[in-house]
C-alpha cells in the first residue's frame, strides 16, 4: 500500500489556477474529492496521474517524488468519467489490454483477466463487445481494467455519473467493497455529496482551485470550517447574530459562542428537536417519507427542522401554531 502526497502544487490552466497547498491520501485510505464543477477535481487526479505537470511542486508516492515519472510508470488504474472503453475490442481484450502492455505471459493474463471479471460480477460477459452491455455493466468493465494490473493507486473521475440512481447506489457499495478487499489507495472525484458521505474514509472539499476543508465525513457534515462547505454538503441552518457577554439569545434558545458581536451559527435539521412551547412559529411543512421537515420562525428568523414523524410532540393532522425547539448541537462559522 502506499499514500500518495501532494505539496505545494500550482497549475495554472487559462484564467484557472489550482492551487493545492497540502493533501494527503495514507496507504489504502478512500479519499474522495468533491466539489462544484470546474473547481479542479479532474485536473488535481490528472496531475496524481501524470497526465498534466503541475508549474510548481511536488507529487509524492510513498514519499517519493513522482513529478517525472509518467503515467505508465507510476503504477495506477485510472476510470475516466466516460468510460473510454475500446469499442472494437471484447470485454476479454479490453481488461486484457494493459497487461499485454506489460508482456504478461498468455496464461497469466487469461487467469487474471478472469479472476478480476468475477470480482466485478461480469462472469460470462468475457466475449462481449461494450455497445452489448448496458452502462452499468460499461462501468464495471472499466473499473476491471484499472484493477487488473493490480495497481498500487486507483483514481475514479466520477465513474458513476452516467448511471441511472438505483445503479449507482449499488455500483458505490461494490466500488467501496473491492478497494476495501484490495486495500488500493483510492482517489474518487464527484460533485456528488450523498456519494461522498456514503463511500469515503475522508473528504477533501474543494472550491476555485482550492481546498476547502478535508476531514472524515461526519466531521465536516457536522463541523464543517466554512459556509460553502456547510451549503455544499445539504440542508444547513446558518444564523447571523449579535452576541453579547459570550452568549447569543433567541426566543428561549441559548447559543455559547465564546466571543461577542457578529457571529454566525450553524446547524442541520436533524439537531433541531421539537419540544412543547410556543416560542418557534410553524410556517411551513413537508412531508418526506417516515418524517417531516418543518420550516420554523424564531423572532423573523427562518429555520429547518427534521424529525421522524413519530418524535413529534403532536400528531401531523393536530397541527398547532408553534412549538419549542431545542438545538442539540451547532458550531460557529
Ligand atoms: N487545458 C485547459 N485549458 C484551459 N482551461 C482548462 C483546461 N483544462 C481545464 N481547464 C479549466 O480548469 C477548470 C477546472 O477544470 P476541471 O476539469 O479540473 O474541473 P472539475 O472540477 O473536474 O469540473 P467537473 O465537475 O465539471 O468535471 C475549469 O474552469 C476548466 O475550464
Ligand atoms: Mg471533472
Amino acid at each position: 500500500m502506499v499514500s500518495v502526497e501532494l505539496r505545494e502544487i500550482l497549475k495554472i490552466l487559462g484564467d484557472f489556477r489550482l492551487e493545492i497547498k497540502s493533501l494527503k491520501a495514507k496507504e489504502g485510505e478512500f479519499l474522495t474529492l468533491l466539489g462544484p464543477s470546474g473547481c479542479g477535481k479532474t485536473t488535481t487526479l490528472r496531475i496524481i496521474a501524470g497526465f498534466e505537470k503541475p508549474d510548481r511542486g511536488e507529487v509524492l508516492f510513498d514519499g517519493r517524488v513522482m513529478n517525472e515519472i509518467p503515467p505508465y510508470g507510476r503504477n495506477i488504474g485510472m476510470v475516466f468519467q466516460d468510460y473510454a472503453l475500446f469499442p472494437h475490442m471484447s470485454v476479454f481484450k479490453n481488461i486484457a489490454f494493459g497487461l499485454e502492455l506489460r508482456k504478461l505471459p498468455r496464461g497469466e493474463i487469461e487467469k487474471r483477466v478472469l479472476r478480476i471479471l468475477k470480482l466485478v460480477g461480469l462472469e460470462g460477459l468475457e466475449n462481449r463487445y461494450p455497445e452489448q452491455l448496458s452502462g452499468g455493466q460499461q462501468q464495471r468493465v472499466a473499473l476491471a481494467r484499472a484493477l487488473v494490473i493490480e495497481p498500487e493507486v486507483l483514481l475514479l473521475d466520477e465513474p458513476l455519473s452516467n448511471l441511472d440512481a438505483k445503479i449507482r447506489e449499488r455500483l458505490r457499495g461494490e466500488i467501496k467493497r473491492i478497494q476495501k478487499e484490495l486495500s488500493i489507495t483510492t482517489i474518487y472525484v464527484t460533485h456528488d455529496q450523498e456519494e461522498a458521505m456514503a463511500i469515503s474514509d475522508r473528504i477533501a472539499v474543494m472550491k476555485d482551485g482550492t481546498i476547502e476543508q478535508v476531514g472524515k465525513p461526519l466531521e465536516i457534515y457536522y463541523n464543517p470550517k466554512t459556509e460553502f462547505v456547510a451549503r455544499f454538503l445539504g440542508l444547513s441552518n446558518i444564523l447571523e447574530l449579535e452576541a453579547e457577554n459570550g452568549k447569543v439569545h433567541l426566543g428561549k434558545l441559548c447559543f455559547n459562542v465564546g466571543r461577542d458581536g457578529k457571529v454566525k451559527i450553524f446547524f442541520r435539521p436533524e439537531s433541531v428537536y421539537i419540544t412543547e412551547g410556543d416560542f418557534a412559529e410553524i410556517v411551513g411543512h413537508e412531508l418526506l417519507p417516515g418524517r417531516i421537515r418543518l420550516r420554523l420562525s424564531i423572532e423573523g428568523n427562518e429555520i429547518i427542522a427534521e424529525r421522524f414523524l413519530e418524535e413529534l410532540p403532536f400528531k401531523i393532522e393536530d397541527m398547532p401554531k408553534s412549538v419549542g425547539v431545542l438545538i442539540k448541537s451547532y458550531t460557529i462559522l
